[in-house]
C-alpha cells in the first residue's frame, strides 16, 4: 500500500529529545519493507512558542504561519537523518517536489507548505496528489472526540465519522497560526473529495502506526458511498 502517514509536532518534539524521532524511524523502517511511506510531520509546541514571538514583533497572521512552516521542516530534517539511509535526503517544499523525489523509492519526509492550514492538511492534499491508499494521523489522543478528552470527563470518542459528520463538528473552530484544530477544514474538505480512508491514531506510542493499518485501533474516518 502506499500510506501518508502524518506525525503531530506535539508528538514527535514533544520532550524535546531524540528518542521519539529514532522511536518513529524504527516502525517507519519496518513498515517500509512492505510499504510505500510518505510522511508528514508537524510544528507543535516549538512551533507556537516562535509563532508566538513572531506575533509579539508585530507579524501578519500569514508570516506566522510561514514560521510554523519553518520549524515543521526542521522536524522533519530531524526524521531524515533518524532514518538515514531510508528516507530522502531533501525535504520537499511542495508536493510536487514530494511526488519527483518518490521515484527515488525512499521515504519521503516533509513538513508543511503554504500558510493558511496545518501540517493534517498537508498530509490530505499529499495523499490525493500521491494517490495514497490510506492515511495515517498520529496524534496525542486516542482517536477523534465529540470534545477536547484532555479538558472533558464525559468526552466520548468515534470508532468512525465520515468527512459531511467532521464538517459540522468543526466548522466554528479557530484559524489563527499555530492553533489550527486537530484536522482543520481544509484537511476535512480534501478527505470529503479523495475519499481516502483515513485513521486517527495516538502517536505517543509510534507502534501504534501499525495496528492502525490493519484497523484495530484509532477512529476511521471513512466516505460512505452516497
Ligand atoms: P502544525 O500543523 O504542526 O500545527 O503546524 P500544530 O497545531 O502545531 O499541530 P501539532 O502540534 O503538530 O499536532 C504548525 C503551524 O505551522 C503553520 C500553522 O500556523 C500551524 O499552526 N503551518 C503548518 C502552515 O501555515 N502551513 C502548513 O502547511 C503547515
Amino acid at each position: 500500500m502506499r500510506i501518508v502517514i502524518t506525525i503531530g509536532g506535539s508528538i514527535i518534539i514533544k520532550n524535546h529529545d531524540y528518542r521519539m524521532f529514532q522511536d518513529y524511524a524504527e516502525v517507519l523502517r519496518q513498515l517500509n519493507q512492505d510499504h510505500e511511506i510518505f510522511v508528514v510531520v508537524g510544528g507543535g509546541k516549538t512551533a507556537r512558542d516562535y509563532i508566538k514571538i513572531a506575533r509579539d514583533v508585530g507579524a501578519g497572521e500569514s508570516f506566522c504561519d510561514d514560521i510554523g512552516i519553518d520549524v515543521t521542516r526542521l522536524n522533519a530534517k530531524l526524521l531524515i537523518m533518524a532514518l538515514d539511509p531510508l528516507a530522502y535526503p531533501i525535504v520537499p517544499r511542495n508536493f510536487n517536489e514530494a511526488l519527483q523525489y518518490s521515484t527515488s523509492e525512499k521515504i519521503i519526509v516533509m513538513g508543511g507548505t503554504e500558510p493558511g492550514h496545518s501540517t493534517d492538511a498537508v498530509g490530505t492534499i499529499l495523499a490525493e496528489f500521491v494517490k495514497a491508499d490510506l492515511i495515517i494521523n498520529a496524534t496525542s489522543v486516542d482517536g477523534l472526540y465529540d470534545k477536547d478528552p484532555t479538558k472533558y470527563d464525559d468526552a466520548v470518542k468515534f470508532d468512525s465519522i465520515t468527512p459531511t459528520e467532521m464538517i459540522d463538528m468543526f466548522s466554528d473552530k479557530d484559524i489563527k497560526a499555530g492553533t489550527y484544530e486537530f484536522f482543520d477544514m481544509t484537511a476535512i474538505q480534501m478527505l470529503k473529495r479523495s475519499r481516502i480512508k483515513t485513521v486517527i491514531v495516538n502517536g505517543n506510542s509510534p507502534k501504534n502506526v501499525i495496528e492502525a493499518i490493519h484497523g484495530k485501533i484509532g477512529t476511521k474516518i471513512y466516505s460512505p458511498n452516497e
